[in-house]
């Protein structure tokens, strides 16, 4: 469908989607200021095509041709004439404004933008640009080679023929589109968060141990992982940003985040990607 895409932000999810795309045949040039991040990106990119080698769906030529299809660039204005742009850098409202006010001024006229944003407004991200038409959330799961879902969301001025385009793209890369309005959390983020904050209320109060909460929600409610461990996965600092969005943009104090959330977050305990959250990652 997109025979070219630019990802900025080469974080957990950044690098998930240009990995994706790239293995559906699109050139991906991944863009991130930091060269530190594009390395890591590229790491956990090769880590995950090996992963499917080793399962034997992916030859070790398709997994070679897939990283061959991703240049990186840590500058913005690399981005020049391609039709799709997917952003998913750090989710702060004046970061992405900045980034698609930009974007807009430098790509042609033609070129879609679309957000990885999980629960930040795309009717305010589109006011920063003058093709609001053509702004679109596109809000990949983690992990994102693996999860079907993209929620696709429609700001206020986002055009039906926009909406066309990124349907067919997510179809194209074998992922499973769903529409949402434009409120905050949409509809996965709205339904996850208040779970994970609620599991991390029940561990500070000491209904049970973060083994136990887990392990109800597994074997209980067949989910994959517990809210916990998941929490751990998606980023602690995420899941506060996200329930700070749904606080601030719902006004009910049924999205307050959890004190344990926040005291963990201004420690530096992130989850896997920090190597501590509510668990111990090697
Ligand atoms: N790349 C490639 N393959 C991967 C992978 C990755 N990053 N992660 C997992 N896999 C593959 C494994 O190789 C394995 O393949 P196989 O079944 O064919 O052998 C399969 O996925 C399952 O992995 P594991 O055996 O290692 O472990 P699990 O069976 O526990 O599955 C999981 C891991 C897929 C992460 C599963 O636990 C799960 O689905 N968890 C829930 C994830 C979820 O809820 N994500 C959404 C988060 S919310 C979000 O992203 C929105 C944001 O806005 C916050």
């Amino acid at each position: 469908m997109f025979d070219s895409v630019a990802v900025i932000g080469a974080g957990t999810m950044g690098n998930g989607i240009a990995q994706t795309f790239a293995a559906y045949g699109a050139r991906v040039l991944l863009v991130d200021v930091s060269e530190d991040a594009l390395a890591k990106g590229r790491k956990a990119i090769e880590g995950s095509l090996a992963r499917v080698v080793k399962k034997g769906t992916l030859t070790e030529a398709d997994a070679q041709a897939t990283i061959g299809r991703i240049q990186s660039s840590s500058k913005l204005e690399s981005i020049t004439d391609v039709p799709l742009v997917v952003e998913a850098v750090v989710e702060r409202a004046d970061v992405k404004a900045k980034v698609f006010s930009q974007l807009d001024r430098q790509c042609p006229a033609h070129t879609i933008l679309a957000s990885n944003t999980s629960s930040i407004s795309i009717t305010a991200i589109a006011a920063s640009t003058k093709r609001p038409d053509k702004v679109i959330g596109m809000h990949f799961m983690n992990p994102v080679p693996i999860m079907k879902l993209v929620e696709i969301i429609r700001g206020q001025e986002t055009s039906d023929e926009t909406t066309a385009h990124i349907v067919a793209a997510s179809e194209s890369i074998e992922k499973v589109p769903v529409a949402a309005n434009d409120f905050p959390g949409f509809v996965s983020n709205r339904v996850l968060m208040p779970m994970i904050n609620e599991a991390v209320f029940c561990l500070m109060e000491g209904v049970s141990t973060r083994e136990g909460i887990d392990t109800v929600m597994k074997l209980g409610m067949a989910h994959p992982m517990g809210p916990l461990a998941l929490a751990d996965l998606i980023g602690l600092d995420v899941c506060l940003d996200i329930m700070e969005v749904m606080h601030s943009g719902l006004g009910d104090d049924k999205y307050r985040p959890c004190p344990l959330l926040r005291r963990y977050v201004a420690a530096g305990r992130l989850g896997k990607k920090s190597g501590k959250g509510f668990y111990e990652y090697a």
